[in-house]
């Protein structure tokens, strides 16, 4: 802080004890108001016995969607799956029975039909079998259509919440969070897998390999050591692949998160030729995440081959053997057959899971992401629903430096708005204005120090609470793709017409809006075609005043405005004064600052000069700087 500031100091400092009061209510993740179990239920639950009134006038508690439980719904999808796996198994364990009728049949027509000439046994025998058959291919189906609506539940349960606690963690960082949800897609596909199907045989094998034991001591010893072989074999592949399949999977991520944002930037790319460029980096990721899938499934393939071959190979030794022990008279020629094929039914499942190795290693930690996501989500911590904020903003001792880097952004910021109070910050490019302006609405958390509305931390504030009383117009305008409408209304559908009228009229778009030939249904394009820059601009104007908003910050509101665009900004400005909003604007232009009651000038990230404007603009003349020129921070140095 510069000693020769004396406009900073006198701002007010909250008293302690009020603070711990307000805080020592909302200990972290403690309080639980109502429960419910997740995003996917639609009712609403309102706190005490005040109505919900959407905006809520002061002293109103504030309508709150149901609170997010990810554990619950986690939960309930994982119940969701074992109970119907449980259900499966009985299907599993009845149809791997009734597939033992064909080598029933073989056994029963060699050794008493051909030897006794029965017909009538023939005949009943054949009716039996036939049943079995069909039975055992009945649920055969039963169990797949199970799992089938197993995997879609398992969708319905978690998609929403993934991709709820996606969109918070992706605040943290580039986004890679939102892939996430690509990973149930994998978990899904797991469940309708042959491999589960495998996985699921596998606990019936023993009951094979005791059939086989039955028939001849001999022949089991045979099963027994196969299986051993083919189990060495399952590690053995899931030790060669793991590494190579994991590589392949993070190219492919990359190539994706590439892909998205050739998407998002499709213009520029076209208009500045770089279609090349940007499909070589995508196609080096593609390539790599390929051959790591070559070199993998070559092992994978490989290993499935020898343990083919190796269940084939039983299957002769068990022929030979048992046509050996027949010759000895131990056994019939039509045990020796029945033998073979349940010893093929008992490898089966082995086989099957040891080709479908990687999708079960896949989705395993395609489940794990997805249980970290959940369980670590912020959202999951209920916070106390406070009366809908004054507008004070307290910042103290602010200290931002970018994760990863060494750079200090912001240094030591503090100060203090009343409700009501509006603010300039101005400062040359690269200050950190922007960044301050982020910190304000909570879009980027502070290294260290707090930002405090209403005396309460932002990180404290209910989310969905706080982002209905606040309004933000970011430096980088966009829009969604939707109607003009339902952006003006932040895409809420309970949004009523007068409010959207009133945040239209504010920022002084209903006009140009009214123009246009669809009027407030005009669709606005992903690129958002067909306003133009300074429409978009101040449709995010009124986006930002949308709902009564407490406290707005607009980052550059009038970078891209003509006259009337800035007599409109004037005119929200002058309404938030009268409606007591506090109001922090982001400003390279000195002609807002008439409408200011005090200033921040930021200087290489710390506070260089703040207090009332008349102050400060006296002492910015003082040192020879004239504001009309635009450029205040480096003079300061
Ligand atoms: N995530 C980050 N990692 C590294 N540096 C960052 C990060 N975010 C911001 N910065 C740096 O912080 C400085 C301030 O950036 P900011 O966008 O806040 O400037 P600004 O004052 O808004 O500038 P302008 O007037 O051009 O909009 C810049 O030098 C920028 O490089
Ligand atoms: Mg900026």
């Amino acid at each position: 802080m510069p000693a020769n500031d004396r406009i900073i100091e006198p701002e007010i400092e909250p008293k302690p004890t009020v603070r711990e009061a307000t805080e020592a209510k909302a200990p972290e993740g403690m309080i639980t108001i109502d429960a419910d179990t997740g995003p996917l239920r639609s009712e609403t639950k309102t706190f005490g016995k005040q109505p919900s009134t959407g905006g809520g006038g002061d002293g109103t508690f504030h309508k709150r969607l149901p609170p997010v439980d990810f554990s619950a719904s986690l939960k309930a999808g994982v119940t969701a799956v074992r109970r119907n796996l449980a259900i499966v198994m009985l299907f599993t364990i009845a149809s791997n029975i009734l597939v033992l009728a064909i080598p029933t049949y073989l056994f029963q027509i060699s050794d008493r039909v051909l030897t006794s000439r029965s017909l009538d046994t023939l005949v009943m025998l054949t009716i039996v079998i036939i049943g079995a058959v069909i039975l055992q291919a009945a649920f055969d189906a039963l169990r797949r259509f199970i799992l089938m609506r197993t995997a879609v539940e398992i969708a319905a349960q978690l998609g929403a919440p993934i991709l709820s606690a996606a969109a918070r963690a992706s605040l943290q960082s580039n986004g890679r969070e939102y892939q996430v949800l690509g990973d149930l897609q994998q978990v899904r596909s797991f469940l309708v897998s042959r491999t589960l199907l495998s996985f699921l045989d596998a606990p019936i094998a023993p009951l094979f390999v005791v059939a086989v034991f039955l028939i001849h001591p001999h022949l089991g010893c045979i099963v027994v050591l196969t299986a051993l072989m083919l189990l060495v074999f399952t590690q053995i592949n899931q030790r060669m692949t793991a590494e190579p399949f994991a590589e392949a999977n993070t190219a492919q991520v990359k190539a994706n998160l590439h892909l998205e944002s050739m998407s998002r930037n499709s213009q520029i790319i076209n208009a500045l030729a770089m279609i090349p460029e940007t499909v070589q980096i995508w196609g080096k990721d593609t390539a790599s995440s390929l051959k790591s899938q070559v070199i993998a499934q070559d092992r994978n393939i490989t290993i499935a081959a020898i343990s083919k071959a190796c269940r084939l190979l039983t299957q002769i030794a068990m022929l030979g053997w048992g046509a050996f022990l027949s010759i000895e008279g131990q056994l019939t020629g039509g045990m020796v057959i029945a033998a073979s094929i349940i010893a093929g039914r008992a490898l089966a499942p082995i086989e099957g899971a040891i080709e479908g190795w990687n999708q079960y290693s896949q989705s395993r930690a395609a489940y794990a992401r997805i249980t970290a996501l959940l369980k670590s989500s912020p959202l999951n911590f209920d916070r106390l629903n406070l009366p809908k904020p004054e507008g004070r903003l307290d910042v103290e001792r602010l200290l931002y430096v970018p994760q990863g880097t060494k750079r200090v952004v912001l240094n030591g910021i503090s100060f203090a708005l009343q409700p009501g109070d509006s603010l300039a910050i101005i400062g040359n490019s690269g200050a950190g204005k922007t960044t301050l302006g982020k910190m304000l609405v909570g879009s980027i958390l502070p290294t260290s120090g707090s930002v405090r509305l209403d005396l309460m931390d932002l990180r404290n504030w209910d989310q969905r609470q706080f982002g209905e009383n606040i309004g933000y117009l970011p430096q980088d305008v966009q829009l969604f793709p939707g109607t003009i409408k339902a952006n003006i209304a932040r895409m809420r559908l309970d949004a009523d017409d007068e409010q959207i009228y009133r945040a239209a009229m504010l920022a002084d778009v209903h006009e140009m809006i009214a123009s246009l030939p669809h009027g407030y249904e005009t669709v606005v394009a992903a690129d958002g075609a067909p306003l133009s820059g300074g429409q978009k601009q101040r449709i995010a104007l009124a986006r930002a005043f949308f709902g009564d908003p407490r406290m707005v910050v607009l980052d550059e509101p009038n970078s891209n405005l003509d006259n009337a665009g800035d007599t409109a900004l004037l005119q929200a400005l002058r309404h938030a004064k009268e409606h007591k909003i506090t109001v922090a604007t982001i400003t390279q232009r000195p002609s807002l600052l008439s409408s200011v009651d005090k200033v921040l000038l930021l200087a290489n990230g710390t506070v260089a000069l703040f207090g009332m404007r008349a102050d400060v603009l006296k002492a910015i003349e003082a040192r020879g700087i004239d504001i009309n020129t635009g450029s205040f921070g480096h003079q300061l140095q």
